[in-house]
Order: structure tokens, then C-alpha cells, then sequence
């Protein structure tokens, strides 16, 4: 299901390509890497246009072509919406949608987005720490993993009436994972309520690992001890791993993940190199020292 995508660095047409250098080394000029990562943990590069964040998807719930989101997840009802939050947790419960949103400040944060597919984007989302909820429902000690499941509507989703995925979606992190800074659980972007078809009303955002690790439309989180399946690892599991970093060394069975494409860039645009953690390996690398980064994929 996921492919990779047009290829149209042989034909970036010079003038274009002159200014985006030129544009970097002004970057560099003032000391800042064009990828540099502020310390309030966003990017510092150009947004997608909300267009561009809304009009080009996975959400495979809702159909396979990247148009399918934005077409058919209108139908879906948001409203009321809450979260069954339980395993190994001191409070568990079936959280209203406004108290989990109330877990913690709600930020703005634009980050990298890279998809496994070898397309990116930059998306300014508004959520707030996963590591709030999870301090305010109590973790015990025996918890290692947090997993977590989208919505089972298959009367408004119609992907769920075709068995090409093992419904519901389904997605796992590991606690430190999900305790770090960056884990963000978004509720919006561009300042809006979350377009349903980028997941509404609630979503994970985990920017340094491949996009499918971003669960959209959660319905439940649940901690556990053990290493929770996810979705895509089920469904191939020597294509698709637990761990999902981005990771341009490793390639993908059917593609490299060496470069990728931004969208939006342009009908010429180039692809660019893809960078280790999606370059938040300053903040995340440590997470993963010891770990052979091949084996766990
Ligand atoms: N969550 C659910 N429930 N269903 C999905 O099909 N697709 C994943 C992820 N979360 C998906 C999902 C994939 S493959 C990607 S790349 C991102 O969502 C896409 O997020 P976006 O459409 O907001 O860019």
C-alpha cells in the first residue's frame, strides 16, 4: 500500500535550485543550520500551507489514495469523543475528549514530518506533551510500554468495511518514548481545531520516527509491560518495525530512505537528504544508545 513517490530531482530547473542555496547559506551566514531545530522544539523551516496539510494523507481508514482523507472523512462524528485510558496506570478511566485536553498547556509546535513513503512535510500542530496525560493518569511502576488504538466506526470509516489493515489501528512507543518532550499529543494545526482528516480530535505526533507511528483518532491508550503489536509491523513485519526512526541508512525492502521529497516543494522540486532522527537526534539519540538501530527498526 505505501509506495514510493515520483522522482523529479533530474528535472530541478536551475533558477529554482539557485535560490534555495542561496537562501541556506544566508541561513548559515547568521549561524543557523537550515535544518536547526529552535530550543522551544520547533523548526525553523518554511511550513506546508494548510492546503498542502490537508489535501495529502494517509489515513487509510478512510481509503487508500492520498485524496481519500480529505474526501470522505467529513462523515465522520467527533462529537462527543473520549479516550479509555487504562493498564498499568494509578487512575484509569474513559476520559472525556475536554478533560484529556486539559491534561496539559496546549503549544504550538512545527516540526518535520517525514512518512515512510519518503515524503515530508513541516506542519505547525497544537497539542500538548504526552507526558502531562501520562503524569496526570498515573504510571505504575511496572509499565514499560504505552499502546494505542484508533476508532472503530466502520458506518463512517469506510476503509473498516475492506480488511486490507487488521482494524482498529493500532500503534505502540516505549515509555521513555513517549515520556519525551517532543511526544506530543495534537489536537489542532495552523491554530484550528484538528481536520478530520489529519485525525480529529485527538492524535499522536512522534516527529523523529517514520509518520505511521502517528496515530490518528485515538479511542484508547493503554499501558503495558510488554512491547504492544502495532499496525503495520502486523501487517509486514520484515518491512515495518516497533521502532520506526527515521533512519536514512536503513533502507525500506522496496526503497531507499536515503532522500525524500517535500510536498508542496514545487513541480521541480529536488529531493533533499534525509537526516538521522529526522533531525532530532540531539534530543532523542540518547534514547537509543546500545540499540542496533538496524535490528531494531
Ligand atoms: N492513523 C490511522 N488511524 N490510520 C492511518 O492510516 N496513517 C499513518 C499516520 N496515522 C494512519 C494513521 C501514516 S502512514 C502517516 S504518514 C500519517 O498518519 C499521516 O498523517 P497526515 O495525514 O496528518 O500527514
Amino acid at each position: 500500500m505505501f509506495r514510493n513517490d515520483l522522482n523529479w530531482s533530474d528535472v530541478t530547473p536551475k533558477a529554482k535550485w539557485l535560490n534555495r542555496r542561496q537562501i541556506m547559506a544566508a541561513g548559515a551566514a547568521t549561524m543557523i543550520a537550515p535544518r536547526a531545530l529552535a530550543a522551544s522544539y520547533s523548526t525553523t523551516e518554511k511550513p506546508n500551507t494548510f492546503e498542502e496539510i490537508t489535501n495529502y494523507n494517509n489515513f487509510y481508514e478512510f481509503g487508500l489514495d492520498k485524496s481519500d482523507p480529505a474526501r470522505n472523512a467529513g462523515q465522520l462524528t467527533i462529537d462527543p469523543w473520549s479516550i479509555q485510558i487504562d493498564g498499568l496506570v494509578e487512575r484509569p478511566g474513559n476520559y472525556d475528549l475536554a478533560d484529556v485536553m486539559a491534561m496539559g498547556p496546549i503549544e504550538e509546535r512545527i516540526y518535520r514530518f517525514r512518512c515512510v513513503e519518503a515524503w515530508s512535510m513541516v506542519i505547525p500542530w497544537n497539542g500538548f506533551q504526552l507526558s502531562h496525560l501520562l503524569d496526570r493518569v498515573g504510571v505504575q511502576p511496572s509499565a514499560r510500554y504505552v499502546s494505542f488504538e484508533t476508532l472503530f466506526r466502520p458506518e463512517e470509516m469506510p476503509g473498516q468495511r475492506q480488511g486490507f489493515l487488521d482494524w482498529p489501528y493500532r500503534e505502540g512507543l516505549r515509555l521513555d518514548e513517549a515520556m519525551h518532550p517532543l511526544t506530543l499529543m495534537a489536537t489542532g494545526l495552523y491554530g484550528e481545531p484538528m481536520p478530520k482528516q489529519n485525525g480529529a480530535p485527538i492524535r499522536l505526533v512522534v516527529p523523529w520516527k517514520y509518520g505511521f507511528k502517528s496515530i490518528k483518532s485515538i479511542v484508547k491508550i493503554t499501558l503495558t509491560a510488554d512491547q504492544p503489536v502495532n499496525t503495520w509491523k502486523r501487517t509486514n513485519h520484515r518491512e515495518y518495525g516497533f521502532y520506526a526512526n527515521v533512519n536514512p541508512n536503513v533502507s525500506h525492502p522496496r526503497w531507499s530512505q536515503a532522500t525524500e521529497r517535500r510536498i508542496g516543494g514545487g513541480l521541480f522540486n529536488s529531493r533533499e537528504d534525509t537526516v538521522m532522527f529526522n533531525g532530532y537526534g540531539d534530543q532523542v539519540a540518547s534514547l537509543y544508545s546500545g540499540q542496533d538501530l538496524a535490528k531494531d527498526y
